[in-house]
């Protein structure tokens, strides 16, 4: 991916053709190393190292991947604006893999971000089928939960979908940028799929866009990576919206991403020959010099012929801004606002004494002084999903697999001791070979939920594990007796927010058939 995706539109389906994902399907993730190739999703260990202080679920690379975080981390590093949004489909009980995306807000939250939990009940109604009444009930478990583990609702913004408006109108001015032929490719909607299904997915888009609406700045969407297609589809409504497109440019005449690092290149390379006088490279020149030094491609030939036409035009790099979605007057602000040289054209301007990064900078302000949004793509991160107790996926929908934050603490214990794991047939065998917790849910639960932050408990589980010292009766004990403790803690917990819920603004009686 080059550094100017954000400034030419993508076409969000790309690559869905080999690997969908749908996210209401039921479908797993086999492969999280797929995501990354197809769907261009950047693994998370290149930006750990920046981000301060890291949560115990991105040390344990439990959170894998990411779009576009490292915004989110050099504002939380330069104590800049940033916001976090999260949102929770109310279809059936709150369960501990739920808990991992209320972590991630509440920990944004605690490093100063401006953070949002909202209850996704549009989606709940239109796509689960639930009804309004099974809805209320599950959202007050969810935000109890919420609460429960730490969500500061004085901080930040609770809030559900169906009595949104300002998100609403938001959907709706977005759902203007997006097509039917668009859902039918990253959703394989088709004709049978009914209107409010479709305008759950722009309202998604809206929810990812919402803390922008006063101010843009840096999100972060904390998700699985069945909702990527969102996403996706969210940064490239956002790109569509923007008033203006940022590129850079070399010549007069429009270029690809990959054609522009070709010219670059040789750019770079006949004016280090030159002397580094910028304006003595022609546009022919560099075009020979790609013939002669770069391998055949059909991007090189796409250069070299652009290149040619243009003759003995000098290369010379700037950034060029294009006008998309312009409110009256923008545009000729935008120009006046250019400091030093530039140049004007119809549709775009080039501007020859600023960087890229200015370039966006002022775009945005112009952009936002004419009344637009402005908005800075979503960022997003991806944890992986627990693996249900029983193996395979946690499911809400089979009780085994999962422990919902409701259950009795006893049965809590009781789901554990019954739990899957990676042990051997006999005990003999595990102090010979060892254990695979790699494979095992018991494992997981240590080092998803009841090691904490201790990252030290969770190493010695698994190291006694894989070296044979420990076996799985034990084991299980001990995860079962601590899993007992979490649940009557956070039972007990979410009853004491019964008055904090109470006195929010979430209305949680829906007056609807
Ligand atoms: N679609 C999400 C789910 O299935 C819920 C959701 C709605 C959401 N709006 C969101 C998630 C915005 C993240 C951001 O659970
Ligand atoms: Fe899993 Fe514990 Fe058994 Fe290892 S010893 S396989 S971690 S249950």
């Amino acid at each position: 991916m080059t550094q100017d995706t954000d400034t030419h539109t993508e076409n969000p389906a790309a690559g869905a053709d080999d690997l969908a994902i749908d996210p209401w399907g039921s479908s797993t993730i086999e492969d999280y190393r797929s995501l990354f190739e197809e769907f261009g999703i950047e693994a998370f260990d290149e930006v750990l190292p920046d981000v301060p202080s890291p949560h115990y679920l991105m040390r344990r690379a439990i959170i894998f991947g990411h779009r576009d975080y490292r915004r989110v981390v050099e504002a939380m590093a330069a104590d800049e604006p940033f916001a976090a949004l999260s949102g929770f489909m109310p279809t059936g009980d709150p369960h501990i893999g739920h808990k991992l995306v209320r972590d991630e807000l509440i920990w944004h939250q605690r490093r100063g971000g401006d953070t949002y939990a909202l209850i996704a009940d549009l989606e709940a109604h239109s796509a689960r089928g639930l009804s309004w009444m099974e809805i209320d009930e599950h959202a007050e478990d969810y935000l109890l939960s919420l609460l429960a583990f730490g969500f500061d609702p004085e901080e930040g913004t609770i809030y559900r979908q169906s009595t949104n408006l300002r998100l609403q109108d938001l959907a709706f001015e977005l759902g203007i940028e997006a097509n039917f032929s668009e859902f039918e490719a990253i959703y394989g909607f088709s004709g049978e799929t009914d209107v409010s299904h479709m305008q759950s997915v722009v309202t998604q888009a809206a929810d990812i866009l919402y803390p922008q609406l006063d101010e843009p700045k840096p999100t972060v969407i904390p998700v699985g990576p069945d909702q990527d297609p969102h996403i996706r589809l969210t940064r490239d409504l956002a790109a569509r919206m923007r008033a203006f497109g940022v590129t850079r440019a070399y010549a007069s005449f429009e270029a690809e991403a990959d054609e522009r690092e070709l010219i670059a290149a040789a750019h770079a390379a006949l004016s280090a020959e030159a002397g580094g006088a910028d304006d003595l490279v022609r546009c022919v020149e560099a075009a020979n010099w790609l013939e002669r030094e770069v391998e055949p491609s059909e991007t090189r030939e796409a250069a070299i012929t652009k290149l040619e036409a243009a003759g003995k035009e000098p290369v010379r790099p700037r950034v060029r801004f294009l006008v998309r979605n312009a409110p009256d007057g923008a545009f000729e602000a935008l120009i006046e606002a250019i400091d030093g040289e530039k140049r004007v054209f119809d549709e775009h301007v080039d501007a020859y004494e600023m960087d890229k990064d200015q370039a966006e900078e002022l775009a945005r302000a112009v952009e936002v002084e004419h009344g637009g949004f402005g908005f800075v793509p979503p960022s997003s991160i991806y944890h992986r999903f627990m693996t249900g107790l029983t193996g395979g996926k946690m499911s809400s929908s089979v009780p085994a697999s999962h422990i919902s934050l409701l259950d009795d603490p006893e049965d809590g214990y009781d789901k554990v001791r019954a739990a899957t794991t990676g042990g051997r047939e006999t005990a003999e065998e595990q102090r010979d070979l060892g254990g695979r917790p790699d494979q095992c849910p018991v494992y997981e639960l240590y080092a998803y939920l009841l090691a904490g932050d201790d990252d030290a408990y969770a190493e010695t589980i698994y190291d006694e594990c894989a070296g044979g010292e420990r076996l799985c009766g034990g084991c299980k004990t001990e995860a079962a007796e601590a899993m007992e403790d979490t649940l009557a803690d956070h039972q007990q917990r979410r009853e004491e927010m019964r008055d904090v819920l109470a006195d929010l603004d979430v209305d949680l009686d829906t007056q609807r058939p």
